[in-house]
């Protein structure tokens, strides 16, 4: 029987074009210094904070996604995944919970208004945290922002809950990230990451 005639086929590998090779700076995940990551970083979070209040809308600016399902408005449906992560975390008034990658603020002012609990809020940009604390003096809220990363950042108490929200992706070190949120919290611990 002859044997089929081998044509050029423009899906197989060698009809590609060669992978592109990036180079060490281009590179996603790598380790990086915590002045190196906060650059890094803040070239997309200090940006002018009415750029992010336009994009997220609402009244919280959740950059992460939302709830929709029921929601017949952008803070409905932003409401209603903060109350997921409250469930999660089981919140109850009096409680301590940390907002690592707290973005503006809206999360934790949310919660921390609605379920009582007194927050902690972490970010890497002097712009996000003047627009959180202006937030938090609006609407009175317990709830302090430090300019930190997270692998710097040194607690004076303990917390009940630390939560995270669309901020694990700029992270190259997760074992190590992981180990940081265990060591901050209470005995009964409880982290949540969405
Ligand atoms: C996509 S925003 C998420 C904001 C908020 N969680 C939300 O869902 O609206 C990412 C946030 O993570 C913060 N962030 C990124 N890397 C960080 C790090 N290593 N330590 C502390 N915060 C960090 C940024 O400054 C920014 O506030």
């Amino acid at each position: 029987m002859p044997e089929p005639e081998k044509r050029a086929d423009s899906r197989t590998a060698s009809a590609r074009s060669p992978k592109r090779v990036f180079s060490e700076d281009e590179q996603l995940y790598r380790p990086l210094t915590v002045d190196e990551d906060r650059q890094r970083t803040n070239t997309h979070y200090e940006q002018p904070v009415e750029f992010f209040t336009t994009l997220t809308g609402g009244e919280w600016n959740v950059y992460s996604a939302n709830m929709w399902t029921g929601s017949h408005s952008q803070t409905e449906s932003q409401e209603r995944k903060l109350d997921i992560l409250a469930e999660m975390m089981e919140l109850r008034p009096g409680m301590r919970i940390m907002d690592v990658g707290c973005g503006w603020g809206g999360p934790l002012t949310y919660l921390s208004t609605k379920y009582g609990v007194q927050g902690v809020g972490l970010t890497l940009s002097s712009v996000q945290k003047a627009a959180a604390e202006e937030r938090i003096a609006r609407y009175g809220a317990d709830v302090t922002i430090v300019e930190s990363h997270w692998k710097d950042y040194v607690a004076d108490q303990p917390f009940d809950a630390v939560y995270t929200d669309e901020v694990i992706v700029h992270f190259f070190d997760l074992g190590d990230f992981f180990k940081k949120v265990y060591g901050l919290l209470r005995v009964m611990k409880k982290a949540v990451r969405a």
